[in-house]
């Protein structure tokens, strides 16, 4: 894992990579894989908000009002929560983010505390899959218990049913995972996502991902793509 080999990094450079797309695009699938390939941690705000919630803390009992209706959670608790995270020692190297930025306040955020650190964001991966296949994946998928590794009841089954292939615990459908809240998720968060994907095409660090194959065919292009970034370090299979 990560935190086990040497890192092929210079010191003091971070790699910043930011996954896009829609509600179940796959960001999260494809950030667990790129986390152990790149030894930098997947940062995602929705599994931060659903462990602040599982906590009883007080921003996951405000997180959770706006998640369960499918809306997003406010700026002023979501900015301040991540960029709290990536002051995190275990991020020091970089980290992929998952989930955020979501608007373009959010990025313009991002751009400032990376530039505070002499960084940036290096590319911004934006997989692309159609709104039927959307609501596909989400009304198909279940996460694990206890960290929220995620499968698919067809296209990426557990080796034992109901039960996760990495730690065991029982596997659970998201709340935001009801077909109402799916709609309105999908309907309701794209403008957004538009505003961040213009903001990453204007700085330059965007591509455009197939979202539609399998899983291991985009991994590969994104893997492929990030091996360009000096000091990336991806690790062979
Ligand atoms: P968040 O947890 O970020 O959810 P999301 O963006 O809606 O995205 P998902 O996690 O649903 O999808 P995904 O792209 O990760 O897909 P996955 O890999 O699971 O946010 C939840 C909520 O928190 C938000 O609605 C908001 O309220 C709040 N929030 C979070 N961040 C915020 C922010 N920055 N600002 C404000 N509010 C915020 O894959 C989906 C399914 O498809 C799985 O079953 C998977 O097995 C399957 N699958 C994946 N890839 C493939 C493939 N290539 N082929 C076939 N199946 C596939
Ligand atoms: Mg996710």
């Amino acid at each position: 894992m990560g935190s086990t080999r040497q890192s092929r990094r210079f010191a003091g450079e971070m790699t910043v990579i930011v996954l896009l797309g829609a509600p179940g695009a796959g960001k999260g699938t494809q950030a667990a894989i790129l986390t152990d390939r790149l030894g930098i941690p997947h940062v995602a705000t929705g599994d931060l908000f659903r462990a602040a919630v599982r906590d009883g803390s007080a921003i996951g009992l405000e997180a959770r009002r706006h998640m369960e209706r499918g809306h997003l959670v406010p700026d002023e608790i979501t900015i301040g929560m991540l960029l709290a995270r990536l002051e995190a020692p275990d991020a020091i190297d970089g980290a992929i983010l998952d989930g955020f930025p979501r608007n373009r306040p959010q990025a313009e955020a991002l751009d400032a505390a990376l530039a505070d650190r002499g960084s940036q964001v290096d590319r911004a991966l934006h997989i692309q899959v159609p709104l039927d296949e959307l609501v596909r994946r989400l009304s198909g998928r279940w996460i694990c218990r206890d960290a929220g590794h995620v499968y698919h009841e067809e296209s990426n089954p557990p080796r034992v049913s109901g039960v996760c292939d990495l730690d065991g615990s029982p596997l659970i459908q998201r709340d935001d995972d009801r077909p109402e809240t799916i709609r309105v998720r999908l309907t309701g968060q794209l403008d957004s996502l538009a505003q961040v994907v213009d903001h990453y095409r204007e700085t330059g660090v965007l591509r455009d991902i197939d979202g539609l194959r399998p899983i291991d065919a985009i991994t590969h292009e994104l893997l492929a793509d990030v091996a360009e970034l000096p000091g990336a370090g991806v690790q062979p299979w």
